[in-house]
């Protein structure tokens, strides 16, 4: 069918293109409002089927600063919330359209639409991976340990929570950039089989466990996510097993001094991490917020531009 390139997971760049991602990222940021037409003249789809302020709004701004023009549009707002498949959707779509972000439910989904759309498409989350983000993360990291491959092998990263696509995802940047991930989940909490697989086969290496404070020890970077996600049922049962791996005081203790903490926001407050902590952490994760802008603009000039791969 369509043989154009598309970001719906880490995987589909090298380890030298996410470096050079992270390099490109920083010279955004340090030339933000200076002339870059790279994607003027084309129009940019944005098919939301979840809620989001971040990823929406970092990427709409994106492509304008680009110089390009966004079209978002909302899956109720579509004939796909009334029961049009996405493939014809997506053949539709590709008529008009220069390339498109899509935030959805099953992976599946995304990439029955980027078969069908003859136009690169980006993944702005699904329910497997949220590659944007987890790009932004580790650029997040990058900028402040001010470093390349050498320094992010040599990082303990743990997360601490639901094995939801934001875990997944540090799965899968471990596996393409090597370094210690540490997943501390309550037990019954495993990765997806598909997600491990996929990490396996590319020499990608994880521990989980259910011991947090084990899993804090010499941490240079600590992260978590909601504990619910989009798209799943508040399970109270589910809250309460995941509570114990709340990160608090402790954890922070017990990492290394200057720890970096992420989070992808929105925050969840004394749930999965304890108030006092995030706001002593909030200049960096609202850095963090920031870096989506700057990050994605990079890949879109990859994955968009077929003069910059
Ligand atoms: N982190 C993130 O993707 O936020 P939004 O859901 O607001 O886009
Ligand atoms: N795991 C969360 C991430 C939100 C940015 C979700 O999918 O809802």
């Amino acid at each position: 069918m369509n043989h154009v390139r598309n970001f719906l997971s880490v995987y589909d760049f090298t380890k030298d293109e996410i470096y050079d991602v992270l390099l490109r990222s920083a010279v955004l940021k340090a030339e933000r409002g200076g002339k870059n037409a790279c994607l003027e003249g084309k129009k940019i789809g944005m098919l939301f089927e979840k809620s989001s302020t971040r990823t929406r709004v970092s990427f709409e701004v994106g492509i304008a600063e680009l110089g390009g023009y966004p079209i978002f549009m909302s899956s109720r707002d579509l004939q796909l919330g009334r029961g049009e498949p996405v493939k014809d959707t997506a053949r539709v779509l590709s008529r008009y359209l220069d390339g498109a972000i899509i935030r959805t439910f099953e992976q599946e989904r995304i990439e029955t639409f980027a078969r069908y759309f003859e136009k690169p498409v980006i993944n702005g989350l699904t329910d497997l991976y949220h590659p944007a983000q987890i790009l932004t993360d580790i650029f997040t990291v990058y900028e402040i340990k001010n470093g390349g491959a050498d320094i992010i092998e040599n990082l303990k990263i743990v997360y601490f929570g639901d094995a939801n696509n934001m875990a997944n995802s540090w799965v899968s940047l471990q596996a393409a950039l090597g370094f210690e991930l540490v997943l501390a989940m309550p037990e019954g909490f495993g990765i997806d089989k598909a997600v491990r697989m996929e990490s396996e086969k590319r020499g990608g290496k994880f521990i989980i466990s259910g011991d947090k404070i084990s899993a804090a020890k010499n941490a240079d970077v600590i992260t978590t996510d909601v504990f619910i996600s989009m798209g799943q049922d508040e399970e109270k049962e589910k809250i309460d097993k995941l509570r114990p791996f709340i990160i608090d005081d402790n954890v922070v203790k017990n990492a290394k001094d200057g720890v970096i903490f992420l989070h992808c926001l929105p925050v969840h407050r004394n749930e999965e991490v304890a108030e006092d902590v995030f706001e002593r952490f909030s200049p960096v994760v609202f850095e963090e917020a920031e870096n989506r802008l700057h990050v994605q603009k990079a890949v879109m000039e990859k994955i968009f531009n077929k003069n910059i791969r």
